[in-house]
């Protein structure tokens, strides 16, 4: 055991400790706060260490508002109060891009979008095992039982205990995902239950859809969502922005730019259930949305028939599979998973040079990759971060990328 003082943060929140002959990540320490720590990892180029008994306490420290923040591995920076979290994603979003894409962003390039840090999320899963629901400890598969959580919605929150008595009562669920809008809920069960009791309890329970071991049980397909003018369809299996307050902040800046560009040929690649591809439709000739889920694809396709448009088309399949056959296309957003995009898909956007490119991203790391090679041929014009996770190391980030010698035409 030793005393430590904590620099700053690393990219994962955890207070990075120069240790002469090596570095020290140490969970839960803040920058300038002192320590014991026991290391409880002895790795070639650095330890990994957990706070013993903390001697000095910064500033940004809060009790944590979770009865689980001490096991749970939901969330990171419970600790840390939500203007320094905000501060902290900031600065790493900052050195990643500077560090990996060599992009020194000015201080009016890049801006970020805050949201309620409690009660934000629309969707959680929970493990089962051994009569246990719950969430997983931090790189463990241990699971820790919750009756609630605190980031998410409280539409989740009421439907926990249910499900815990559930479980206590037949220890056959596996694994679970709630994903609520308003007062709509949906359930995808795994797990082995007779269908008697998942019967009652969806009656119980009010569930509008209720999926399980990956079909459909009881009630609605898909819950539904609207936003701006247009109401949005999700199955169990699609993909959907977990937080609602800030999908709209999300979406808003890319039809900001997308309105101002008014494109003849735009692509959204990797649309999901085409929430971006059938908003942008407002101010774009045709548009084109490439998703490789198809229940996501289906989704879509009845979303663009609910909502009467025309000038949309949907494909089925891997982006990088498709993209190649696109030319003439002067506006591409793309918002990969934290994979960001493969080579195939970098390399067939430098050769179609679209004016504009949205890059949407979940990960700064990919995000900066992606750039790295981007970079030949486009210039960042603007860079926001939207908070789409408090609490949470993680955050979102909006890259608006315009073709180098048509930047200055685009600002005009
Ligand atoms: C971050 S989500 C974005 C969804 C959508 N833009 C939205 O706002 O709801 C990424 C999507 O990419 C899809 N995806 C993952 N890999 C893909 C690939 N290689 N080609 C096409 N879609 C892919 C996922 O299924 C997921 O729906």
């Amino acid at each position: 055991m030793e005393t430590v003082k904590a620099i700053r943060q690393d990219d994962y929140g955890r207070g990075l400790v120069d240790q002469e002959d090596k570095i020290c990540f140490v969970e839960g320490l803040l920058p300038d706060e002192e320590a014991i720590i026991q290391v409880d990892q002895e790795k070639k180029n650095y330890r990994l260490a957990h706070v013993v008994k903390l001697l000095r306490e910064s500033d940004q420290r809060v009790m944590p508002n979770c009865p689980y923040a001490s096991t749970c591995g939901g969330c990171q920076l419970l600790h840390q109060d939500y203007v320094s979290q905000l501060r902290f994603k900031k600065n790493k979003v900052e050195h990643i891009l500077s560090k990996f894409a060599k992009i020194d962003l000015l201080p009016d390039q890049i801006s970020i979008i805050s949201s309620s840090p409690f009660h934000y999320r629309n969707k959680i899963t929970l493990h089962g095992k051994d009569g246990k629901l719950g969430l997983k400890e931090a790189k463990s598969n241990q699971i820790v039982p919750i009756q609630k959580c605190a980031i998410c919605e409280d539409a989740i929150n009421r439907m926990i205990p249910s499900l815990q008595k559930l479980q206590e009562h037949t220890k056959g669920i596996t694994s679970i995902m709630i994903r609520t809008f308003e007062n709509q809920v949906m359930i995808a069960l795994s797990g082995n239950i007779k269908e008697d009791i998942l019967q009652e309890f969806y009656q119980a329970n009010k569930v509008t859809s209720f999926y399980y071991n990956g079909l459909k049980l009881f009630g609605e397909d898909t819950i539904s969502v609207p936003l701006h003018q247009l109401v949005f369809r999700c199955s169990a299996k699609s993909f959907f922005q977990v937080n609602t307050q800030n999908q709209q902040k999300l979406y808003d800046l890319v039809l900001d730019v997308i309105e101002k560009k008014k494109p003849t040929r735009l692509l959204d690649l990797y649309c999901g259930t085409g929430t971006m591809t059938l908003l942008a439709s407002i101010y774009a000739k045709e548009v084109i949305g490439i998703e490789v889920v198809p229940e996501a694809i289906q989704d879509a396709k009845k979303n663009q028939q609910i909502n009467k448009i025309q000038n949309v088309s949907f494909i089925c399949g891997r982006v990088e599979d498709f993209i190649k056959q696109f030319q003439q296309v002067d506006l591409v957003i793309v918002d990969p998973p934290r994979s960001g995009l493969d080579h195939l898909t970098r390399q067939s956007l430098l050769s179609i040079k679209p004016d504009t490119i949205c890059y949407v991203s979940c990960d700064p790391i990919t995000l900066a990759r992606d750039l790295a090679e981007l970079k030949e041929q486009y210039e960042i014009e603007k860079f926001t971060l939207v908070d789409m996770f408090p609490n949470t190391y993680h955050v979102e980030c909006v890259a608006l990328l315009c073709l180098k010698n048509t930047l200055k035409a685009f600002e005009k």
